[in-house]
């Protein structure tokens, strides 16, 4: 909930109490440097010992309810027809209004099956954007990817509302071009996650519906933000400003052929699903849900996560759960805006993300400005934040390098776990870095593994730089820092 103070300033408050909490250090500027380097300059290499503040994803890190954590001491391990599954799916179908629901064992696993199902090699999948393995699973099943977004959607400056639109005239171009039987789904994302998490406007959703429905193309909606994509449709379509997240939810399903959604960001869970009211559908997908995942009442997941995912289903449609990342989203970016740190305007879903062409426009792609600014953040601060530019893209056929739209390292905010002090001290060490940018250099691989190479992928700096930054940190801050 946002709040206005007396001094007419406002703050994004918390609308929940911490319960139990988890311990963290900071480990001072030395020792994250030689944390670094034992991770290969790559923030997924590093321990949690070495992290103050775990920013590298807002998935499955996210702070649980209490009514979610009770709900799982009453799971039904059934390995078959488990309680839990119903209670999932009655969730489903009161807030989303499928009938049909299979449960995975995380997102990509949905993507997977979805691939598995209805992708044939020399298909074409549309997407209003990518994600790394929604991209992955398409190809692997011999189809290709062609996003099409809007002008605005790479323009990492603009503050358009809805960045995440999907361009009806890209659309029907494609139909001309491969023909809508080539064409396997158009998938739309919600919150779209590699263009900063931006939004899509719900009356865009609804003219991609009818333009897909028009050429017999089922719409494949990735939910796993569907809960922040909700909030930003009333918070910036003016004619859903006074509708209820839960009306606005059944609006957008209204247009849905196919959900799935990852259950490790809007449900705070570990776990998946894909839902559908098309019984063809679920027949085509169904078969192969035990031989991938497990029986169609657990998919994969502890059913102590499928009983949490009915409630965080439910809670996910409440205006304090679905704004509380956005909310603090919106002060973490007006704060290093403040600051003159570039960011991807407007705030979005998921994370801060700070634009990495414009933080250090010495660096040419080549040298891994975003993998470098992520490095360069957690020396400087003890924060973990991710990579999300050349480094999450895979070379090409002739091993080339293919250089990503946006060069941006993200720092997400799992759910409720962070605090305003939090925030305050990274805007307070990003401004930092900001200030010392010259000093930061950029990376080479030393070790790259052929597909998503950013999970293992090893890199090493083109120079001492990492030990410069940490004497410029020691001279401002000391050495215990
Ligand atoms: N779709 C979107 C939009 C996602 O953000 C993710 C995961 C997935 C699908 C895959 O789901 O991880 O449960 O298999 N995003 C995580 C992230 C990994 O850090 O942004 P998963």
């Amino acid at each position: 909930m946002k709040i206005k103070l007396s001094n007419g300033q406002t703050i994004p408050v918390e609308m929940h109490k911490v319960k139990v909490v988890q311990k963290t250090s900071l480990p001072p500027a030395r020792q994250r440097l030689a944390a670094i380097e034992r991770a290969g300059y790559n923030t997924f290499l590093l321990r949690t010992r070495d992290v103050f503040l775990d920013m590298l994803t807002d998935s499955g890190t996210n702070a649980m309810s209490d009514n979610q954590l009770a709900s799982m001491m009453v799971a039904d391990d059934a390995y078959a027809g488990s309680e839990s599954f119903y209670r999932l799916a009655d969730a489903v179908q009161d807030v989303l209004g499928f009938a049909y629901v299979m449960p995975v064992h995380q997102g990509r696993a949905a993507e997977h099956l979805l691939a598995k199902a209805f992708v044939k090699p020399g298909d074409v999948v549309l997407m209003n954007y990518h994600f790394t393995t929604s991209k992955a699973h398409v190809e692997l099943a011999g189809g290709t990817v062609l996003e099409i977004f809007g002008d605005e959607a790479l323009n990492t400056q603009s503050r358009a509302p809805f960045k995440g639109n999907l361009d009806l005239d890209k659309f029907e171009a494609a139909i001309r071009q491969y023909g809508a039987d080539k064409i396997a789904y158009v998938r739309m994302e919600a919150t779209t996650n590699l263009i900063g998490g931006q939004p899509f406007a719900l009356e865009n959703l609804r003219q991609v519906k009818a333009l897909a429905a028009a050429h017999g193309i089922p719409l494949v909606f990735d939910g796993s933000l569907i809960s922040e994509n909700a909030y930003f449709i009333r918070q910036r379509e003016p004619e859903y400003a006074h509708r209820t997240l839960a009306e606005i939810f059944r609006e957008m399903m209204r247009y849905v052929d196919i959900l799935y959604l990852s259950g490790r960001k809007s449900t705070s869970v570990r776990g998946g699903l894909i839902a559908t009211n098309h019984k063809e559908y679920y027949d085509r997908i169904l078969p192969w849900l035990p031989v991938y995942e497990g029986f169609a009442t657990y998919g994969g997941m502890s059913t102590k996560e499928v009983e949490a995912m009915a409630v965080g289903i439910r809670e996910m449609a409440d205006d304090h759960v679905a704004g509380a990342t956005p909310e603090f989203i919106e002060y973490f970016v007006a704060r290093l805006l403040e600051r003159g740190v570039p960011v991807v305007t407007p705030a979005g879903g998921l994370a801060c993300h700070v634009d990495a062409r414009r933080f250090l426009p010495h660096l040419p792609q080549s040298q891994y400005p975003a993998g470098a600014l992520a490095a360069a953040i957690y020396i400087a601060s003890g924060v973990r934040s991710m990579e999300r530019g050349t480094i999450s893209s895979d070379r090409d056929a002739q091993g080339n390098d293919v250089y990503a739209d946006l060069e941006l390292a993200r720092l997400a905010l799992p759910r409720r776990v962070y605090t305003m002090s939090h925030i305050e001290y990274t805007v307070d060490r990003l401004a930092w870095l900001y200030q010392h940018r010259d000093l930061v250099g950029g990376l080479r691989f030393v070790e790259e593994p052929p597909v998503l190479r950013f999970f293992f992928g090893r890199l090493a700096p083109l120079d001492d730089w990492g030990a410069q930054l940490v004497k410029a940190f020691e001279a401002d801050f000391g050495p215990d820092f």
